[in-house]
């Protein structure tokens, strides 16, 4: 019996969100250069940014729903206490910015006239406009987005320090 892994599902789900979350953060920080405020393009690569914003957030719903059906293999036991500590908060930390982020601008939105136009299809703002809640929400996505960079850069350095110092399988364990 080999040594416990995520299941296949967890494993694709994870490379996959992986990937299209660098993608959607490097998107948001090119969101000016690609399409300056007040030039026509604006309102398409903005709602395009928001559309695929909107898959990621039922994407991490998806993978929510699995991960509690589907608990993790648990850590190596050579981990110390203080790091599994570290291991767990990060890994929330990572779950938290994964739903805050479109959450908090999928909520701006509503509190704005232009509201979401999801691949096309408008979909009406809920809320009253309000350029105060527009500004504090969209602000916090904003804000946010270097909280989450700092995070992603900091697992992907402890996922190459298992895979490289320690050799204790963990990459391989969530690797496809
Ligand atoms: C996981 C999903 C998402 C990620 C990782 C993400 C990431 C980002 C990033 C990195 C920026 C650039 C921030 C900056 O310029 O400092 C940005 C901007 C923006 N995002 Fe997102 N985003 C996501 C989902 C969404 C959704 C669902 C919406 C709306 C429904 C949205 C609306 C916006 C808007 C309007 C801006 C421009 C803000 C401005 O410059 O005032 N994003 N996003
Ligand atoms: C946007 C990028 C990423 C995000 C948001 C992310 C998020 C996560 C989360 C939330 C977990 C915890 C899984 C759970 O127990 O439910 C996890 C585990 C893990 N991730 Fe990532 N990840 C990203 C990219 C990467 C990359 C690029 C690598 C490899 C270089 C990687 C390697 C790992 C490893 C080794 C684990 C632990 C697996 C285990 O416990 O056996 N991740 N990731």
């Amino acid at each position: 019996m080999g040594a416990p892994r995520y299941d296949r599902f967890a494993r694709w789900l994870h490379a996959l969100m992986g990937l299209a979350l660098l993608a959607q953060i490097g998107f948001g920080f090119a969101l000016d250069e690609l399409a300056p405020r007040g030039t026509p393009a604006r309102a398409g690569v903005i709602n395009l940014h928001k559309s695929w914003g909107l898959i990621l957030l039922g994407l991490l719903l998806l993978r929510l729903f699995w991960r509690l059906r589907q608990p993790s293999p648990g850590w190596p036991a050579r981990m110390s206490r203080a790091q599994t500590l570290a291991a767990l908060w990060g890994h929330r930390a990572l779950y938290a910015c994964m739903l805050l982020m479109p959450l908090s601008a999928y909520l701006a939105s509503n509190f704005s006239k232009h509201g979401i136009k999801f691949f096309g299809h408008a979909i009406a703002p809920w809320g009253p406009e309000s350029p105060a809640v527009y500004a504090a929400l969209n602000g916090f996505h904003k804000g946010l987005a270097w909280v989450f960079c700092a995070l992603i850069l900091g697992h992907i350095a402890m996922a190459l320090k298992h895979h490289f110092v320690d050799r204790d399988g963990l990459l391989q364990r969530i690797w496809p």
